[in-house]
């Protein structure tokens, strides 16, 4: 059962020393203004998030956090990189950001959905093969594309799980994906595998090229039109996903 001390120091960043202290010292309140002095009072996941007043400013303690960013081009989904901007700075203000991770990745040139989690299982689960959760794409291409033969595979042998492949209007596309000129035909993709460049290379066998692309949905979860590059939204991901069960057994 999540600590009160263990729930202030990871939802405002102190160290477990200084909100001993603060505690000690009465500067902590719930809501109603009672004073919250006990470091080790026991707080049910079932009753978090919960609003309490440190030195009268609003804190709102979180157990697990979850989020939806709509990743902007040009910055890696990496954590820390010595080269790029990340996705990661974009979550600067988010509750619990030190413990928040990417569900999966994306390449730096492509924009879209990128979930966020701090909870380890539920993140494993969402991008494990087993699950084959859908991931659709939105695609600007520089030619068109052939249809996929029965037995298509990439050039290392990997059978992309190709839910769907439909040819688009760029009236269809997302708002997210970027225009450029030399796109000049347009594709909804979806797939349940998530391998690196995958879309990228599914195209290029299918004798087309990417010239730009958007993640628009995630395991149902879809990229809302309005939100704008770098822009994250809180999700609750442990109510989407509850029950989610594989859709592969594991080898015997
Ligand atoms: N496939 C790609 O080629 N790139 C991505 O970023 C995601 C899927």
């Amino acid at each position: 059962m999540p600590r009160l001390d263990v729930l202030l120091a990871r939802n405002t960043g102190l160290s477990r020393k200084q909100v001993k202290r603060l505690l000690r010292a009465g500067r902590l309140r719930d809501a109603a203004g009672q004073r919250l002095d006990d470091a080790a009072l026991a707080l049910p996941p079932t009753a978090l998030p919960r609003d309490v007043l440190l030195d009268d400013a609003p804190v709102k303690l979180h157990h697990r956090f979850s989020l939806a960013l709509n990743k902007p081009l040009g910055v890696v989904t990496a954590q820390r990189d010595a080269r790029h901007e990340t996705a990661y700075a974009c979550l600067h203000d988010a509750p619990l950001y030190r413990e928040l991770r990417g569900v999966g990745r994306l390449d730096k040139d492509t924009s879209g959905l990128l979930l966020w989690t701090t909870d380890g299982t539920l993140l494993h689960k969402l991008t494990h093969p087993r699950y084959g959760l859908p991931r659709t794409y939105h695609a600007g291409l520089a030619r068109p594309f052939i249809a996929p033969p029965p037995d298509f595979e990439l050039d290392d042998g990997h059978r992309p799980v190709l839910t769907t492949l439909t040819r688009e209007s760029a009236d269809a596309m997302h708002p997210a994906l970027r225009r450029s000129p030399n796109a000049t035909h347009f594709a909804s993709i979806t797939i349940r595998t998530g391998r690196f460049h995958e879309v990228r290379r599914i195209f290029a066998a299918l004798q087309s090229e990417v010239v730009d692309l958007c993640r628009v949905a995630y395991g149902g979860i879809t990229l809302p039109t309005d939100q704008a590059a770098g822009e994250w939204r809180a999700l609750d991901l442990h109510a989407q996903f509850r029950g989610l069960s594989p859709r592969v057994a594991p080898a015997p």
